[in-house]
């Protein structure tokens, strides 16, 4: 193959940009849904509830660089703003979340940048959910180009969590009352107790469903 460009170089257009972020979003949705049905075909179960994308706004990225102290330029947009293109994976389980990172972390043309797993380091907040930024390579008609993605995985419950929080900063600006917030933080932590009991309340199910198979051989009908 032509040459695979890491640094953007000579990606100058905002359309280009857009274009190739757009196809980075396809590509990981497309990895996750076969992943998904492979998982239905062979355990008959679905990993993944959800999935949402979404490509960041030239505002929020304008917002985000000069917060950092960068211009506003295409260059420091693809070297300095890591979640332009963003998707997140809604999972039933927690094992689910790592299995789910494992198998996309392992494909050969997925590079990992970094990782924050605020399931096992949970923010001051409460926040959990396991944070990848990866680039997976964008083939044009004359070169690839690798095109980051930030992925965010975590559970239905991490998820309603998340979105309260959210919501409750964007009202109050980021001024949260201390009692809010200790209420926030207490939620955070029924979270994770419901989180544990489910799977393991899934666990049992799976190995009562295992006992059946093992024993249907034996069974004349
Ligand atoms: P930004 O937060 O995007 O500036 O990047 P960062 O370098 O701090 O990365 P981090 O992985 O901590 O956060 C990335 C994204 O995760 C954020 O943009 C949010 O979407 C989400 N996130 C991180 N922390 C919180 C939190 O405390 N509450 C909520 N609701 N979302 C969070
Ligand atoms: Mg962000």
């Amino acid at each position: 193959m032509e040459k695979t460009d890491h640094n953007y170089e000579g990606v100058d257009s905002w359309k280009t940009i857009i274009l190739l972020y757009n196809s980075a979003l396809k590509e990981v949705g497309t990895k996750l849904e076969i992943l998904n049905d492979e998982f239905q075909h062979v355990h008959q179960y679905n990993p993944i509830e959800h999935i949402k994308s979404r490509i960041k706004t030239p505002e929020s990225i304008v917002k985000k660089l000069k917060k950092r102290g960068y211009e506003s330029t295409i260059e420091n947009m693809v070297r300095y703003v890591n979640d332009i293109a963003g998707i997140r994976i809604i999972c039933s389980f927690t094992s689910d979340i790592y299995r789910i990172a494992d198998m996309l972390a392992k494909q050969s043309d997925i590079r990992v940048y970094s990782i924050k797993d605020y399931i096992k380091n949970p923010k001051d907040s409460g926040y959990k959910s396991y944070h990848m930024i990866v680039s997976v390579p964008i083939f044009l008609s004359d070169r690839s180009v690798d095109t980051k993605v930030e992925i965010q995985i975590r559970t239905v419950a991490m998820d309603f969590w998340a979105s309260l929080e959210h919501k409750i900063n964007y009202k109050y600006e980021g001024v949260v009352p201390e009692h809010i917030k200790r209420e926030l933080f207490e939620c955070a932590e029924m979270v994770s107790d419901l989180d544990a009991k489910m799977m393991s309340l899934n666990e049992e199910i799976k190995e009562a469903d295992d006992d059946v198979t093992d024993l249907s051989p034996f069974i004349v009908p």
